[in-house]
């Protein structure tokens, strides 16, 4: 057995099926003593929501932690994010403007000032509205030449970050560092947030069986031989694909 970098989303992904999370815990803190395994969380949650789940779920340490939607890294249980990556995300990055426009729209309510993070701006918007609202929103900030990226998930988060962050950009950023081939390389999720994971290469995929429609509607458009579409649940799905990968027997 070789040692393998594992990504994961939280919400819906690594937690939402108790038994099956025991289980993979188990395995891939046996994987990692063993064979030098990295575990990685990739939330959209910032570290006060990513504290409150931990505590809730009691959820093993990882190596790494990729909080706010892949805008803040944090390694080996540091507490301030790594400065590489936040000085990467800087650049041409304005946050006060970027928020001043999103305040203009009336469509978009602001998430709790938890949620509001150096390099994410995070609103609530319906999905019937943000059809046609995206796009104007999307418009706006070029105008004034901000270098911003959209992201909606599960029919309601919408988050603005800088152009070169996003959980996948993230993701590449600790492989790299780490030396983990792509094909040794997994990468979990079951949201719009996620596709980012499945898309920036060519990294193995688990997309768990309660996957959003956004991210299937993604799938189907852009289906490739090493992304595995699992039928179980959250952990279940996650168990399923490692195995189907040959990462866990
Ligand atoms: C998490 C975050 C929220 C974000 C959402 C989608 O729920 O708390 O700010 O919008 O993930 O990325
Ligand atoms: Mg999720």
């Amino acid at each position: 057995m070789k040692p393998f970098l594992f990504v994961t989303d939280l919400d819906h992904t690594f937690v939402g099926n108790d038994a099956a999370l025991t289980e993979l815990s188990q395995k891939l803190d046996q994987h990692r003593q063993a064979y030098g395994t990295k575990i990685v969380y990739a939330t959209g949650r910032s570290p006060i929501l990513y504290r409150e789940l931990q505590q809730e779920q009691n959820l093993m340490q990882p190596d790494a932690l990729v909080l706010s939607v892949g805008t803040e890294i944090y390694l080996d249980g540091h507490d301030t994010p790594d400065a590489g990556w936040s000085e990467i995300l800087s650049t041409g990055w304005d946050r006060e403007l970027v928020l001043k426009i999103a305040k203009s729209f009336p469509e978009l309510e602001l998430q709790p000032d938890s949620e509001q993070r150096e390099f994410k701006v995070s609103c609530f918007i319906d999905q019937q509205v943000a059809v046609t609202v995206l796009p104007k929103l999307e418009a706006e900030l070029q105008k004034c030449e901000l270098n911003i990226k959209l992201i909606y998930s599960s029919g309601i988060d919408l988050d603005i970050l800088p152009q070169s962050s996003d959980k996948g950009q993230a993701m590449q950023f600790l492989r790299q560092k780490w030396k983990f081939a792509a094909e040794q390389t997994v990468v979990c999720g079951d949201s719009g947030n996620d596709i980012a994971l499945f898309a920036v290469g060519n990294e193995r995929g688990i997309i768990v069986g309660n996957a959003r429609p956004e991210l299937l509607q993604w799938h189907n458009e852009y289906p490739a031989n090493y992304r595995y579409l699992a039928q179980d649940l959250c952990a279940g799905g996650i168990l399923e694909g490692l195995k189907y990968f040959g990462f866990l027997e």
